[in-house]
């Protein structure tokens, strides 16, 4: 067998492909200490719980539930990254570990992206339909949050 070069290549690039797949993602989760957990905080309304967690739970908490191509690398990597950036910036898990000033500034933030519409993201939503906010939805959180302000 002849192998020209755009052969070799491919060949090449399968084999990367295969190989790679045997460098899956971590997908254990951090803990859930239950007090510190704004989805489980009673002082919350029940409504605001429930869309904060149809929508931004997956990436802002430690309860992702981590769909089943997150096998499929590197969009495992990729979404793994987004996940970890996301916690990072906001951690609903963790809301009741934060202090006074860190609330307040997550609270500015979340008021500015529902306003924005710039959460949850239409790549997310557009597969988790659960995740859709409506105007009424986004009017209901801004409301929330500027009266937890
Ligand atoms: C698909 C993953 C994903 C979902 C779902 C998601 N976020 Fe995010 N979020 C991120 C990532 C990644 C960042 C950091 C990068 C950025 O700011 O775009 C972020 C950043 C943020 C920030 C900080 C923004 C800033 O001002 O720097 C806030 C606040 C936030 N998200 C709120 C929310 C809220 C509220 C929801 C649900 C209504 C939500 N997000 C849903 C991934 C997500």
């Amino acid at each position: 067998m002849k192998l020209n070069k755009r052969k070799t290549l491919g060949i090449l690039a399968i084999a990367v492909f295969i190989i790679i797949q045997l460098f899956g993602i971590d997908e254990t989760l951090p803990p859930v200490v239950e007090t510190e957990n704004f989805y489980n905080d009673k002082s919350v309304p029940e409504d605001v719980r429930i869309l904060l967690r149809n929508a931004c739970r997956d990436c802002h908490s430690n309860e992702t539930e981590y769909p089943w191509y997150i096998n499929i690398q590197p969009l495992g990597w990729w979404l793994k990254g987004h996940i970890e950036n996301g916690r990072e910036q906001l951690n609903f898990s963790k809301w009741n570990s934060y202090d006074d000033k860190r609330k307040a500034r997550k609270v500015d933030e979340c008021i500015e992206v529902m306003e924005r519409r710039r959460m949850p993201y239409k790549s997310y939503t557009w597969i988790h339909k659960k995740a859709q906010l409506s105007d009424d939805d986004y009017e209901r959180l801004i409301a929330y949050f500027e009266s937890v302000k």
